[in-house]
């Protein structure tokens, strides 16, 4: 990536991400950027970023990782619960990425205490309504992976309504 815009990317950026970088160059972070797509992704200025490409790209890491290790409080949706579990699905990634450095329950679909701080929440919207039933809880990070299986509205409206209610969401989309 080239300087001109690293440079003012650096500049721009809060303290818990020039934390994070750092934690990257010293190996420390629970999950980093593996190819350019992911860097970009991250970099972008965007308040809402739409991530797309072809199976086993990375567009799901992505998410995982920023929520794991970045952000505080994220909520990852896909559109049915059970398009998460299973082998190689989304969970079981997550449990692969934490491994000893956080707490799950499985009953919650929860990770608590990543690194001491962090918390993740996976969602389902598989209904119109469902779309509000996240409301009013503060997120700095919210993620829609495959997005492409939601309905037209649940995307946007409920991401409007976070980030009036915080101010600090980043909603991630990927299909
Ligand atoms: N930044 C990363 N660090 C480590 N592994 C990664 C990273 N990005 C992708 N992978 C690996 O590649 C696999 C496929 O990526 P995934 O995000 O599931 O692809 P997609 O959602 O685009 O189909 C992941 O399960 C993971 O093993
Ligand atoms: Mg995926």
């Amino acid at each position: 990536m080239q300087n001109n815009v690293i440079v003012p990317f650096l500049h721009s950026q809060p303290p818990s991400v020039l934390d994070w970088l750092s934690n990257i160059q010293e190996q420390t972070a629970l999950w980093a950027p593996a190819n350019r797509p992911q860097w970009e992704a991250i970099l972008s200025s965007a308040d809402e970023v739409f991530y797309g490409g072809a199976a086993g790209g990375g567009k799901s890491d992505l998410l995982l990782g920023l929520a794991l290790s970045l952000h505080s409080d994220s909520l990852i949706f896909r559109r049915e619960y059970a398009q998460m579990t299973g082998a190689r699905g989304l969970i079981d990634r997550s449990r692969e990425i934490v491994g000893s450095r956080g707490r799950y329950n499985s009953t919650e679909h929860v990770w608590r205490d990543v690194d001491g701080r962090r918390t993740l929440e996976f969602g389902s919207m598989p209904h119109e309504h469902n779309k509000f039933r996240f409301l009013g809880r503060p997120h700095d990070f919210i993620g829609f992976d495959e997005i492409t299986e939601f309905s037209r509205t649940m995307p946007g409206s409920a991401a409007a309504s976070w980030r009036q209610a915080t101010r600090r969401c980043t909603p991630m989309g990927n299909g």
